[in-house]
Parts: structure tokens; C-alpha cells; sequence
């Protein structure tokens, strides 16, 4: 490998807290795409007892490390002897206790294609600082632990940047003529302390949709949507959604808004979802724009959720920050958690809970068993932003959330308002987080905290005997914590395990657990390798439902046979757990017909059993009680991923023919009936009005699913184009459209270069283009995306635009990306490559798939492994993917 040095790993425990705090900034900006002048005055001081030089980051730009102009301190420019200017630092060998250090910088934005610092998009001129950002902008201590109060001066040419938006509140705007040109200048004002990973800058010609809020104390908050005025007729749910969370934080958490003005701006380069700088987030279009014909109702969901999060940051994450990015779940975990009950509590609580947990197994549990698995608080990194991971943000929620299941509502929001009062203001870590739940409880949280140290996903098994004499039932759980990289040896867990037991009807009996009586739902907690839970009192054997609501992050095995299952598929309250059960159900016959078709059998018919039982679901959606949403999870075989975890090796190519058959002999068996569903559906939305409302999301997405099985029928493709007729919502449309791609009619074309004419100028819809290529099953799927890299609306400078067809092919068709001749694997090997030369973080991402090659045969084993080795050895490969790919070969 080319490299100069082994990129340095960085370690929590070598944690020190700093020598020098940053009080004031004040950052000048002269701003154009080419060349933007950058003066950042920052007043320093020593922390008192404290010795050493002060080492300020800085990184150079696309440009190197040459734009340092001047530097002063306390307004003179100090002997050459007294700093010195390397490629990542500006050292301060001796300097005074407390000073002003002034320095200007030169930047160039339109060269920057990370979308780290300052760079351009379009016409228009953003920042992006989280993590380690502010170091490209200016040398500054750029380390969440050091907050400092900004004032921001922004000046630039009227014509091109009409709009100048910074953290805080606005101070004044004024327009000049300055050299003979015309200058707006615009000051602002952040009185609040914050880090500079939180600082924000936009200077672009925008249109603002406008709104108000009134806080519940009566303070006036001006709200602003902004995109480019063509956008302006999509922005009305995100100003919705940014309503709705501003209230529900006030109700459910007790958080307002703390500044005069909130703006949220969209741009379409943008590396991740949005961001929470304070005051100003930053959004990519994707989580703003949406109206009915352009945006599904994922789209719509995603929207509320990504606006929810950023917003509820607010508090978690920037009044109370973390200390060091080791403590990233800080923020990331309680924040998506705290999104994750606002869209439970503005939709369907069920729906969401299993959606989550779907996310969960099939993108967190795979990086838990894999090279790169680590803690939800990491104990070293190499690159901070490859700690941006499903482990931080969904385990993490997951354990935030089981703080709730340990200590029940009141409780818990008695932690959580200790901890935004104890730590208001300051950059603090998860042991300061947990210690706040234990302090409010009287709890012991010593044993929980292994949470947040030991990686992997544990088992838990669970068997259970019923003894008729005694009339008791004996639940036995065990766990166990896989060794996962670095942590070979695991402690037991404490885990929550919440359990009903159900009567012959269906109906939750009361609770008599080791003779104390325990309601009718209990929260065992699994502390010991293996527990014993006597549960007595009864009068027959009960059917247990445990994990309720999965109430904690574990791969759950039981003793559950298929008549348990099938009972709890048409009784378990817990919605969870029914969904569950139905889902084991297709499971078991899936995994059996594989088996088949891995000895090249016929893959199996479906039971008399599950096809009466999904017939009963299926009919219930024609009762007044129904509940869609969940009938279509309950009813979604469960896709290829889950499918292939489950497999010794990850069979793609059997378990698709096992599932394709399993979905044609449903919909042959009932096909009736789905008619007649899918009617009554219809009766409720066709001609109606699209809705983003929860009753009409889940009719939707039970009619789509239906229309899915009856495309495998003989006259598939004329139930499909219909379905595209009558579409009425971009939701059906592009259901409709993923079933076309998917086959080689003729048809498919021409519905696609309709798409393509009708939406050509929007980058949002030729994303979904691409993406709907990327993800076919069709066995040319791979040759159309190799020949799509080369279309002209296909870039891989957009982020969007390359997870739109790199991505989506690498990670959501396993089928094609697979494929036995390890082409998919050389084909994203060559796109990594190039996309790393100006993008690292992009790149890292997109890489992950090749780190999973145990996962496969030993053949494409062999290519998975090649293609990382070359990956590696590009010359200047960045450290983002040096780290993932080393990880990933050891
Ligand atoms: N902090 C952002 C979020 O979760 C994510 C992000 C990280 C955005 C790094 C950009 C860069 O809300
Ligand atoms: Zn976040």
C-alpha cells in the first residue's frame, strides 16, 4: 500500500480534557465559490494550571495547505519562531494566558466534493462540520468538549447569494458597495455555547416557506423552510412535520425552542440525512421535499422521522453535547429514540415498532456479527466518520429504550429532565446519561452499562415446562454474548425480557412470578447466564409471549412449536409478537424449502396450516376492526436478507426461488380473495384525495402487497399495469413500477422512459429512476446498472445520485449484487475506487457490503477479498476506507 504513515488510532482512554478554551469566535467570511476569504477571530484562554503549546486543528482543502494569509496575536503578527503551519495543525510553541489569535484563510468550495467544511452545491454555498469539518474552515480546538459563543459575519454578492443564514439569531443585514461591487452583509448571533462541530453557514439563492410557533411559554418563533424557489410547492409537510415536533418535545419531554428564528435549508449534496447545527439544519432534499405524485408514503415517513431528529437535537445534542465522539450514541441513540416515539405517537405505534426492529436485524445485527462490529460506545477509532453506524444510532436507541421498559414512563422522564437540568450547557458522556436513570430510580445500573461496552448481538433461548400437578410453568432463559472483534471473552447482560402468559382464548392470565403476584404483563430481567422464572397458579398451560415489543436488542430462539405459533398469530395482543409469529412461520417453511432447493428439488408448496392461516388473516381485512398496516407486515414474507442471515451461508439465489414460489402458490391458492381485498381496499382510495394518515398508509400498503403476489399470477403484468393506471399517489406508481422492473416486458421500457420524460428535472424522481433498475431481480439487473453509470443524468459527484444506483444495487439486491461470477463485487470495487479519490466517507459506506465476505461461498469469497485488497491499494486511499477494509481482512 502507498501510504506515507499508518493512519493513527485514537483511543477513549487516552482521553484528556483540553488545555486551552476557545470563550469568543467571531468568523468573518468573504464568500464566493471560488474563493472564499475566511478571518476567524477567536478569543483563547489557558485553563488554569495547565502547561504546553497550543495545538490548534486544520486541514487543508482540496487546494493543500497553503491559504493561511495572516495570523495576529492580539493584533501583531508574532515572530516566525513563535508557530509553526503543518498539514493538520497550527502550533502556539509559548502563547499568553489569555489572547486574541486572528487568522485569515483562503478557501475553495467549488473544488470540495467531500461536503466537508465549506463547499458548493449548485449555485449555492454550505457547510458541513459534524464531526471534524471546522478544522477545513479554520484552525480551531475542533473537539465537542471546547463551546464558545460565535458571531458570524457573512459578506457576498447579493446577486448570487441573496440569502446568508448562520447559527443563532439574526443581528443585522445591510447592503454595501464595497471595491465597486455590491455586498450584502449579514451579521448573526448565537447566544447560546456550542461546539464548532455545530456551526453552520448557507449562502445561496433561496425561497423560504414561512411559518410561526408559539413555544408553550408564550416566546414567538419564526419558522423557515428553504429551498429553491422551484421546491417551494414541496415543502409543506416538512414545515408540518417541524410544527408537530416542536410541540410534541414540549409535551412528552418538556424541551422548547430556545432561539428567535429556526431555519432548515435543503440541499442536494449532502453525505448523510440532515444535520442539527444550531438553528440552521442543513437537510438533504431528500428529507424535505415531498408532495403526493413526487413522494411515497416511506418518503412522507422518513420526512416527519429525519425533522423530529434533527429538531429533538436540539436539546439532545446541542444544549447538552458529548464530551468526546467515543460518547457519539449520546446524541445519536437518545435522539433517535426520542424520533422514534414522536413517530410512534404522531402514527401507528405498533407499525413503528416493528418497522424499527426490522431495521434492526437487518442492518444493525449484521455489522454486530461481523469485522467492523464495536460497542455502542466505541473504545477506538481510527476515522470518526465510519463511527456513524447503525450500532450508535439504532442499538443505541434500543438501549436508551430499554432504560424506559426498566423504569416505566414517570420514571423515566424524571431521568431525562435530571439529565437536560444537570448538564445544561455541557459536553458530557453516557455514564453521565445512565447515571441520571440510576439516581432518579435507586437503581444499580452497573450491570445495564454492559450495554454500552460489550459488542454483539446476544442470544437469548427460552423453554418452557409446564408441570399439571403443581399447575406451574417454569420459563428458563439463557443468554449468550458473541465474541465479536477484540472482545473475546463477554459478561452476561441484563436483559429485559417482558412476558404475558395467554389463555386458551387469547386473553393475558395474571402473573404470579416466584409467588409474587405481578399483574398480567412482567418485566423478567435476564441477569444470570441462565434464569428460572416459576410462574404458578394456573389451571392449564399457557402459550408464553415473551420479548414483547422486543424489548431488548436479541436474537430470540423458543420452544415455540408451529401450533404456538400459529395461535399466537391469531391471539397475541402484543402486535409485535403476532407479527412475529407469522413471521417465524414463513420463516420455518422458507428455511425447509431451500433446504430443498439447495439439492436441486422442487422448492415446497406451503402447508395446509399456513395457507389457511394466511387465508384467516387475509379475510380479517375485510372486517370493520381491520388494521391494514399490520396485516401487511404480518403478511410480507420476509425478504431475501432475512433470509440469508439465517442460512449457513448467505444462498441468494435459493432462498429467491424458495420465496418466489412460496409467494405465487398464496396468491394461486387465494387468488379470490385477494380480488375481493383489494377491492374493498380500493373502495376507500381511489378517487380520493392522497393522505399522509396512518389508516390510508396502511391500506396502501396492503393493496401494494397483494398486487406484489398477483404479479407472480400468469396474468401478473396486466394486474401490474392497472395497478399503475389507477395510481393516485407517487406510492402506488412506484410499487407498481418496482414489480415492472423486475420483469423483461416490453412494457417495463416503456413505463420507464415515461418516468424518465415526466421527471427529468428532478433530482429526487431520477433517483428513484435509478434506483429501480438498481434494485430489479431480472437476471440483466447487474449488466443495466454497469450500463446506467454511464448515462448522462448519472454521476457519482452526488451522493444521492450514487446510493441511488451503487448503493441501492450492493445493498438492496442481494440477488444480482451476488452473483455467482463476483462481477457485482469488481463493479462496486471500481466504484469505491474512484468515488474515494474525492469522497472518502461516501466511499467507506459504500464499501461495507464487500466486508461481509464470510457471509458467503467460499468462491466469491476469494473475489470479495481481492476487490478490498484493490480497494486498498489506490494509491492515496483515504483513511475512512483503509480503516474499514483493514478491519474488514484481518
Ligand atoms: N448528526 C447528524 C444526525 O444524525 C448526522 C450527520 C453526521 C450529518 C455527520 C452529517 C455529518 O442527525
Ligand atoms: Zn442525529
Amino acid at each position: 500500500m502507498l501510504r506515507d504513515a499508518t493512519p493513527k488510532t485514537i483511543r477513549l482512554a487516552e482521553y484528556t480534557p483540553p488545555t486551552f478554551t476557545i470563550e469568543r469566535v467571531a468568523l468573518t467570511f468573504d464568500l464566493d465559490v471560488e474563493r472564499t476569504e475566511v478571518e476567524a477571530e477567536l478569543l483563547i484562554s489557558r485553563v488554569p494550571g495547565t502547561q504546553g503549546p497550543l495545538v490548534l486543528n486544520g486541514d487543508a482543502d482540496a487546494e493543500g495547505s497553503g491559504q493561511l494569509l495572516s495570523l495576529t496575536i492580539d493584533g501583531v503578527v508574532p515572530a516566525q519562531t513563535a508557530w509553526s503551519l503543518g498539514g493538520e495543525a497550527l502550533t502556539l510553541h509559548a502563547p499568553p494566558d489569555r489572547f486574541t489569535l486572528t487568522t485569515r484563510r483562503r478557501l475553495s468550495p467549488s473544488k470540495n466534493k467531500a461536503f466537508e467544511g465549506l463547499y458548493a452545491s449548485g449555485s449555492g454555498l454550505f457547510t458541513q462540520c459534524e464531526a471534524e469539518g471546522f478544522r477545513r474552515i479554520t484552525w480551531f480546538l475542533d473537539r465537542p468538549d471546547v463551546m464558545s459563543i460565535y458571531t458570524v459575519t457573512l459578506r457576498a454578492d447579493p446577486a448570487r447569494f441573496p440569502v446568508l443564514l448562520s447559527n443563532g439569531n439574526p443581528v443585522s443585514q445591510t447592503d454595501e458597495v464595497h471595491e465597486g461591487k455590491p455586498r450584502r452583509v449579514a451579521v448573526w448571533h448565537d447566544p447560546h455555547k456550542k461546539p464548532c462541530y455545530l456551526f453552520a453557514v448557507v449562502a445561496a439563492d433561496l425561497k423560504a416557506r414561512h411559518d410561526t410557533f408559539t413555544t408553550q411559554s408564550g416566546q414567538h418563533v419564526d419558522l423557515n423552510v428553504w429551498v429553491r424557489p422551484q421546491d417551494l410547492d414541496q415543502t409543506a409537510h416538512c414545515m408540518d412535520s417541524l410544527k408537530k415536533s416542536m410541540r410534541w418535545d414540549e409535551t412528552r419531554f418538556g424541551r422548547e425552542y430556545d432561539l428567535k428564528v429556526f431555519n432548515l435549508v435543503a440541499v442536494s449534496d449532502f453525505n448523510m440525512g440532515a444535520m442539527e447545527n444550531k438553528g440552521l439544519n442543513i437537510f438533504n432534499t431528500k428529507f424535505v421535499l415531498a408532495r403526493p405524485d413526487t413522494a411515497t408514503d416511506v418518503d412522507f415517513a422518513g420526512i416527519e422521522g429525519v425533522v423530529g431528529h434533527e429538531y429533538f437535537h436540539n436539546w439532545s445534542g446541542n444544549r447538552v453535547t458529548c464530551r468526546d465522539w467515543f460518547q457519539l450514541s449520546l446524541k445519536e441513540g437518545f435522539t433517535v429514540f426520542r424520533d422514534q416515539e414522536f413517530s410512534a405517537d404522531v402514527g401507528s405505534r405498533a407499525v413503528k415498532r416493528i418497522e424499527e426492529v426490522r431495521r434492526l436485524r437487518s442492518l444493525q445485527f449484521p455489522e454486530d456479527g461481523g469485522p467492523t462490529a464495536h460497542p455502542v460506545r466505541p473504545d477506538s477509532y481510527v476515522e470518526i466518520s465510519n463511527f456513524y453506524t447503525v450500532t450508535i444510532y439504532e442499538k443505541g436507541a434500543e438501549v436508551v429504550r430499554m432504560g424506559l421498559t426498566l423504569l416505566g414512563p414517570e420514571v423515566f422522564r424524571k431521568g431525562t429532565d435530571l439529565y437536560f437540568a444537570r448538564h445544561d450547557g455541557q459536553a458530557v458522556t453516557t455514564d453521565d446519561f445512565v447515571a441520571c436513570l440510576a439516581e432518579v430510580s435507586g437503581r444499580d445500573f452497573s450491570q445495564f452499562k454492559r450495554w454500552y461496552t460489550q459488542a454483539g448481538t446476544p442470544t437469548v433461548s427460552s423453554s418452557s415446562e409446564w408441570d399439571a400437578a403443581k399447575g406451574t410453568l417454569t420459563l428458563t432463559l439463557s443468554q449468550k454474548v458473541p465474541a465479536t472483534p477484540g472482545q473475546p471473552e463477554k459478561l452476561p447482560m441484563l436483559v429485559p425480557v417482558t412476558t404475558a402468559l395467554l389463555g386458551p382464548s387469547g386473553a393475558r392470565l395474571p402473573l404470579v412470578v416466584d409467588g409474587v403476584q405481578r399483574g398480567d404483563e412482567v418485566v423478567l430481567e435476564l441477569t444470570q447466564a441462565t434464569q428460572r422464572f416459576v410462574f404458578s397458579g394456573l389451571t392449564q398451560r399457557p402459550v408464553p409471549s415473551i420479548l414483547r415489543g422486543f424489548s431488548a436488542p436479541v436474537l430470540l430462539e423458543t420452544d415455540d412449536d408451529e401450533a404456538a405459533l400459529l395461535f399466537r398469530l391469531a391471539h397475541d395482543d402484543d402486535a409485535f409478537n403476532r407479527v412475529e409469529a407469522g413471521q417465524e412461520l414463513f420463516l420455518r417453511h422458507l428455511l425447509a424449502s431451500v433446504a430443498q432447493v439447495q439439492v436441486n428439488e422442487a422448492p415446497l408448496a406451503p402447508s395446509k396450516a399456513l395457507l389457511d392461516a394466511t387465508q384467516t388473516a387475509l379475510s380479517s381485512a375485510l372486517t370493520p376492526t381491520a388494521d391494514p398496516a399490520l396485516l401487511a407486515l404480518a403478511l410480507s414474507v420476509p425478504g431475501l436478507d432475512v433470509l440469508g442471515d439465517r442460512l449457513p451461508w448467505a444462498d441468494y439465489s435459493s432462498a429467491f426461488l424458495a420465496r418466489e414460489h412460496l409467494i405465487a402458490a398464496l396468491a394461486q391458492a387465494l387468488t379470490p380473495l385477494l380480488e375481493q381485498v383489494d377491492a374493498h381496499l380500493s373502495k376507500s382510495l381511489d378517487g380520493k384525495p392522497y393522505r399522509f394518515a396512518p389508516d390510508d398508509v396502511g391500506r396502501r400498503s396492503l393493496r401494494n402487497l397483494l398486487v406484489a403476489w398477483r404479479a407472480r399470477l400468469d396474468d401478473g403484468e396486466a394486474v401490474v399495469l392497472e395497478h399503475l393506471g389507477r395510481a393516485g399517489s407517487m406510492t402506488d406508481t412506484q410499487a407498481a413500477l418496482a414489480l415492472l422492473c423486475s420483469s423483461t416486458s416490453p412494457a417495463r421500457d416503456q413505463a420507464l422512459s415515461t418516468f424518465y420524460a415526466t421527471w427529468k428535472a428532478e433530482a429526487l424522481m431520477m433517483d428513484k429512476w435509478f434506483a429501480l433498475q438498481a434494485t430489479s431481480t431480472r437476471p440483466q439487473a447487474l449488466d443495466d446498472v454497469m450500463a446506467l453509470v454511464k448515462h448522462e443524468a448519472f454521476t457519482l459527484e452526488n451522493p444521492n445520485r450514487a446510493r441511488s444506483l451503487v448503493a441501492a444495487l450492493a445493498m438492496s439486491n442481494p440477488l444480482r449484487f451476488h452473483e455467482a461470477s463476483g462481477r457485482g463485487y469488481v463493479f462496486l470495487a471500481d466504484q469505491v475506487r474512484a468515488i474515494d479519490a474525492f469522497n472518502p466517507q461516501i466511499a467507506a459506506r459504500f464499501l461495507t457490503p464487500l466486508t461481509r465476505w464470510k457471509r458467503q461461498d467460499p468462491p466469491r469469497q476469494a473475489v470479495m477479498k481481492r476487490e478490498l485488497q484493490r480497494i486498498l491499494d489506490r494509491e492515496g486511499c483515504s483513511k475512512d476506507v483503509y480503516e474499514l477494509v483493514t478491519k474488514s481482512l484481518a
